[in-house]
């Protein structure tokens, strides 16, 4: 069967803006309102930079939806890239802990994981009451 989020990571990642670091990104977000995806994209002021998975929320947001279902990152290194500590606790705000993530490289989806064990003793909208 067809991996509607791998392929559509794989496909975005093709217009991500990594000019500065050479390593581009893409990433898939599943909600019920379908897939939504996101690429680096980086700027000349460096911290300006967006990581794939910030964009990938963002068009989820855009399109109506605050709860995401899947989540999967693709990019083309050795090891599978796991998404950045401020972007684990951007996928937080709208991805409970069983929310699963998977990392993907060239090879394929090589590992499979939860938001819990990506950011374990959240901070989240709970503790602002
Ligand atoms: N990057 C992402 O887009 N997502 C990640 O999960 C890790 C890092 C981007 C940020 C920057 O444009 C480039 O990868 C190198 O850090």
């Amino acid at each position: 069967m067809k991996d509607e989020l791998l392929e559509a990571a794989k496909a975005v990642r093709e217009n991500a803006h990594a000019p500065y670091s050479g390593f581009k990104v893409g990433a898939a977000i599943r909600s019920a309102a379908g897939i939504h995806v996101g690429c680096n994209v980086e700027n000349a002021a460096y911290p300006e930079g967006i990581c794939a998975e910030g964009g990938a929320i963002t068009s989820m947001v855009a399109a109506g939806d605050t709860k995401i279902f899947e989540v999967l990152v693709y990019a083309e290194a050795d090891t599978p890239v796991a998404p950045c500590g401020g972007c684990r606790q951007k996928l937080a705000e709208f991805a409970g802990p069983d929310v699963v993530v998977r990392l993907a490289g060239a090879d394929g989806v090589t590992t499979e994981t939860t938001m819990a064990d990506l950011l374990p003793a959240a901070f989240g909208a709970a503790q602002l009451k």
